[in-house]
């Protein structure tokens, strides 16, 4: 069967026994969430300076959106001072069905929640919306359509309007035979969470390229039991590609934002307290056991914000 990317993605992801809906993530790859738990220690660092900034209200959001296994909620609330978690309300986000053992205080949700006061977090989320992909011809792009059996390729119509439009503004191709990997869907994924985010901040964290430095062929990837596979859309791989966060952001303004950053998250991280600084010699002698215990925290912060790994992603933080 021949189908866009976009649709056999969503196929293959999200369908009947969508790879989503069958496997656990953490199975497959690695995420800053899976890495170490100094992430959500960072992501509450952040949701402090949420909470101060709305006044410290009754109730305060924290929405995660394509939320996996639950993890990154359930660390927070587990560290989140009485004080905080006491006001805290909880939505994890995904297609998937509720993962076992996760805290009942946590609200499974296969939708964003409307009137979001707090701190949405979106991490590895824009990757996995599907989209389409072109190819430029002589004659203009022309959508790619892609067998879902063995992912083989072949040159399908023109565009519609509004990809043409998209492409001619954020992902210009010039070459005959240079790929785009059309953004739509993702910027009208995070247009939809701004809209449902009434007071406070929302980050989405991405492996991202930027308009002036977009990939020549695209980065369409699969992954399967942690290893690279070229990506077939029969439902056994994840299928992921980077994102243009600067057209999210865009999109984002538009649905109301009063204010954009875009950052690494090696930049993002550091501000939040998180440095790979080693523990001092000194505690090896007093705490020989501690001084091991903060030495592993330093290498996992240092996976963090390696700058050619976890530390180079995209973080997108806007404010309403
Ligand atoms: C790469 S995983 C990231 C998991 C987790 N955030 C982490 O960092 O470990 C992407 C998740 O997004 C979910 N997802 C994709 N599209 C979604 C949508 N439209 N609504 C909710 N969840 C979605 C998938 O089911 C999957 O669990």
């Amino acid at each position: 069967m021949w189908l866009t990317w976009r649709a056999a993605t969503e196929r293959a992801l999200y369908g009947e026994e969508g790879f989503y809906l069958r496997e656990r993530p953490s199975g497959h790859f690695r995420t800053s969430v899976s890495a170490s738990a100094a992430f959500a220690d960072a992501v509450l660092s952040l949701l402090a300076e949420v909470d101060a900034e709305l006044g410290e209200p009754d109730v305060l959001d924290l929405v995660d959106i394509g939320a996996g296994e639950g993890v990154l909620v359930t660390q927070v609330l587990e560290s989140a001072r009485p004080k905080l978690r006491d006001r805290l309300r909880v939505t994890a986000v995904d297609l998937s069905p509720r993962p076992p053992g996760l805290p009942e205080r946590v609200r499974w949700s296969g939708t964003v929640p409307a009137g979001i006061a707090g701190l949405v977090i979106a991490n590895e989320w824009l990757d996995n919306v599907p989209l389409d992909v072109a190819e430029q011809t002589a004659d203009g792009p022309r959508l790619i359509l892609v067998d879902v059996r063995t992912g083989e390729e072949r040159l399908g119509g023109p565009l519609r309007p509004a990809d043409r439009a998209w492409l001619e503004r954020w992902w210009p191709l010039t070459r005959v035979g240079s790929r785009a990997e059309i953004g739509r869907p993702r910027d009208e994924a995070w247009a939809s969470v701004l809209v449902r985010l009434s007071r406070g901040r929302a980050v989405a964290i991405d492996y991202a390229h930027p308009v002036d430095n977009r990939p020549l062929c695209g980065t369409l990837t699969g992954y399967r039991d942690g290893a690279v596979v070229t990506p077939v859309p029969d439902g056994t791989c994840d299928i992921t590609a980077h994102v243009a966060l600067d057209a999210c952001a865009a999109a984002g303004i538009s649905a109301g934002a009063i204010s954009t950053t875009l950052s690494t998250q090696r930049e993002a991280l550091r501000e939040l307290g998180i440095t790979g600084a080693r523990p001092p010699l000194d505690l090896a002698r007093a705490d020989p056991r501690g001084y091991l215990r903060a030495l592993a925290r330093a290498s996992e912060e240092g996976e963090l914000i390696d700058p050619s790994g976890l530390g180079g992603f995209g973080w997108l933080s806007q404010k309403r």
